[in-house]
């Protein structure tokens, strides 16, 4: 068949509030045009993030109610630890409450000043937490992934020449290699299997660890079943048995690729690590067989990881992405190329080249979809990187919107009324204005920042005509 539906029936709805433009115009401005700061249930279509989002099956429902809230030993722990071992072999399973504590727990133990982290791209808490502990996060992606409009199978990998460079040069100074499967600040794009062997052997010859950052790990699996050569046989399990088979521990949130609300874990197969880790998880996050998770969620995660790996679930899951990305390239409207799995980005600089990036294209994109059609996206972009720590403003690299698919809760006709939406803003693209920033935070500002629109847009070199 050349329909590929939805892998499901559904059992339990959560209906959706309609809104009109007027009341949505309204509402965004008492926002200050900032979509974080909008109540869920006035939007429509929230692709705001694919993490925590996703709708629990039946059964993972089911397992909730098996959860044992036992303070220490109970079942729930050990049906997750079994569950994640069944995929990922590791020595040790340390639960925590979401993606970022993990890495928390991670850094705070192996990083120090002075040394450098390289990853394929670090995601920003990832980021955050090796800055945090005094040293740096390196991007080393390919340079085929830094262009939005170019194919390539597996966009998300890492130039290995650079990093055998860095380590050859620096080795002393880099505590582990970092590697983030699917690649999501660079587009959600995916890393090949040999690219992730590739990277492991470079950072074992230099005696150092590899960590995997296995968030999205089974979008990675299936775009490796689909693309690299000699996988199109194998078993989406193996795949990912493979891939964690080189690394030495990883971080996870399993409020993407577990299908559940929360939580997350770290794994290690360094014993005096894993000691140390667990030993600060007690300050933090609570007793090893629970991290800051109730059991029920342990549960909830330990059923979503038996459904991840299912083929039919993940050729819908990327196909999603991939139908919009088409579509919306057909229009004429910009969009990362191949599509991602958890993700379509939308080059907003391009597409409305009219707003100069001091004027937030990506930020001016969002707003738009929210007001045409309660279609709620994220800017990645001027107005999320511009902001220097010595206070200037500088463009960012590109200025994008993500369209974050939450897992198994949108249907074929949500995502043709995305395309909709956006057929209805190209006929007057050249009318959506900018804007700017009248109050912001020191740091993170997009989560906060208050915004006002532009009455007119500023050519570039033209001095600006806009009063706010
Ligand atoms: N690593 C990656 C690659 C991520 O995408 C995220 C979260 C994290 C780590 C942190 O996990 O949220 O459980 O603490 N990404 C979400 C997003 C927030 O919208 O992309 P967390």
């Amino acid at each position: 068949m050349k329909t590929i539906i939805e892998p499901f029936r559904i059992k339990s709805v959560e209906p959706i509030r309609m809104t009109t433009r007027e009341e949505r115009e309204r509402l965004l401005r008492a926002a200050g045009y900032n979509l974080f700061k909008l109540h869920s249930d006035d939007v429509l279509i929230d692709l705001l993030t694919d993490s925590g989002t996703s709708a629990m099956s039946a059964a993972q429902w089911g397992a909730v109610m098996t959860g044992d809230e036992s303070y220490a030993g109970a079942p729930s722990f050990y049906r997750f630890e079994a569950a994640v071992r069944d995929l990922m072999d590791f020595k040790h399973i340390i639960p925590a409450h979401q993606g970022r504590a993990a890495e928390h727990l991670l850094f705070s133990l192996i990083a120090n000043p002075g040394h450098v982290i390289p990853s394929n791209t670090h995601f920003d808490t990832t980021r955050g937490n090796i800055e945090a502990a005094g040293a740096e996060a390196l991007d080393l992606p390919i340079a085929e992934g830094k262009v939005p409009s170019l194919e390539h199978p597996f966009k998300g990998n890492m130039d290995l020449e650079a990093l055998a460079r860095l380590m050859d040069e620096r080795g002393d100074a880099v505590p582990c290699v970092m590697m983030t499967i699917t690649n999501n600040a660079g587009g959600g794009q995916p890393v090949s299997l040999a690219n992730i062997r590739g990277a492991a052997e470079i950072a074992h010859q230099h005696g150092k660890p590899f960590f995997i950052d296995g968030c999205r790990f089974a979008e990675n699996a299936w775009f490796i079943k689909l693309r690299e050569d000699g996988q199109q046989e194998r078993s989406i399990k193996d795949i990912v048995r493979d891939t964690f088979a080189v690394a030495d521990g990883m971080t996870m949130s399993a409020k993407k690729d577990a299908f559940a609300n929360i939580g997350g874990w770290l794994a290690l197969n360094d014993d005096a690590l894993a000691e140390q880790a667990r030993t600060r998880l007690i300050q933090t996050e609570g007793f090893p067989t629970y991290g800051g998770l109730a059991g029920r969620d342990l549960d909830a995660i330990a059923q979503g990881l038996t459904e991840i790996v299912d083929e039919d679930y993940l050729r819908y899951r990327v196909r999603t992405n991939a139908y919009i990305a088409e579509r919306l390239d057909a229009l004429g409207v910009p969009v990362m190329k191949p599509a991602g799995g958890h993700a379509v980005f939308v080059d907003a600089r391009e597409w409305l080249p009219h707003i100069p990036p001091l004027e937030y294209p990506g930020h001016a994109l969002a707003c738009a979809l929210y007001e045409e059609g309660g279609i709620r996206g994220c800017e990645i972009g001027t107005v999320m990187f511009g902001r220097k720590p010595d206070g200037s403003e500088e463009p960012a690299r590109m200025d994008l919107v993500r369209l974050a698919m939450p897992r198994r809760v949108y249907t074929q006709s949500h995502a043709d009324y995305i395309v909709e939406v956006f057929e209805e803003l190209a006929k007057r693209k050249d009318e959506i204005r900018g804007l700017k920033i009248v109050k912001e935070p020191p740091m993170m500002r997009h989560f906060t920042a208050e915004f006002k629109r532009l009455l007119a847009n500023r050519r570039s070199g033209e001095a600006s005509r806009n009063r706010p």
